[in-house]
């Protein structure tokens, strides 16, 4: 794959859904940072491939919600290139910190933010078991906590 055929830019089309919902089961809360954020897509060849929407917290700091990538592109450094496109755009916003949310049961995706520059910075205990309706597993571990990811611009 070659990524230097891949732009990423501010939505200008219907929201694409299906990659929204890979990143966050839940269609309220899809549709909530979508009305509150700007979303911008990675397209190659015209084809949809990724997403991610920046959300303002407050004058000072960014979150990023609902990054994704196409299932048969992912493990290609697309998903380095959404944060690090999502670090400029913070950056030149004028926003001091951008942090990112993950379950504790997100283990590449925990990995993929440290690796991009993230700490730990906060815990929000039971978020998952308070906010949705269906328990949600992955690897077989029960999402329950949310873990907020900071990195100082
Ligand atoms: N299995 C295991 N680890 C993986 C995989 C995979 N299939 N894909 C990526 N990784 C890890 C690796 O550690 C990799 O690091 P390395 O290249 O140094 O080995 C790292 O992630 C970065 O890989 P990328 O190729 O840049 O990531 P990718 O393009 O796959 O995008 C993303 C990562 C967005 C998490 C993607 O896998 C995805 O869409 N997942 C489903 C949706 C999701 O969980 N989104 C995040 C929810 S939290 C939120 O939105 C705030």
């Amino acid at each position: 794959m070659n990524k230097d055929q891949i732009t990423i830019k501010l939505l200008d089309s219907p929201p694409p859904y299906e990659l929204l919902l890979l990143a966050d089961p839940s269609t309220k809360l899809v549709n909530e940072y979508l009305s509150k954020g700007e979303t911008y897509i990675a397209l190659m060849a015209e084809e949809t491939i990724g997403v991610y929407v920046l959300l303002q917290r407050d004058d000072k700091t960014r979150e990023i919600k609902n990054i994704a990538v196409a299932e048969k592109y992912q493990g290609n450094g697309i998903g380095k290139m959404l944060l690090d496109h999502a670090t400029s755009e913070a950056k030149e916003k004028g926003a001091h910190t951008l942090c990112i949310g993950t379950a504790n049961s997100s283990t590449s995706q925990i990995n993929l933010y440290q690796k991009k520059g993230f700490v730990l910075s906060e815990i929000k205990e039971n978020f998952f078991i308070d906010n949705y309706t269906e328990p949600i597993f992955e690897n077989g571990t029960q999402a329950a906590h949310l873990l907020m990811f900071s990195k100082k611009l």
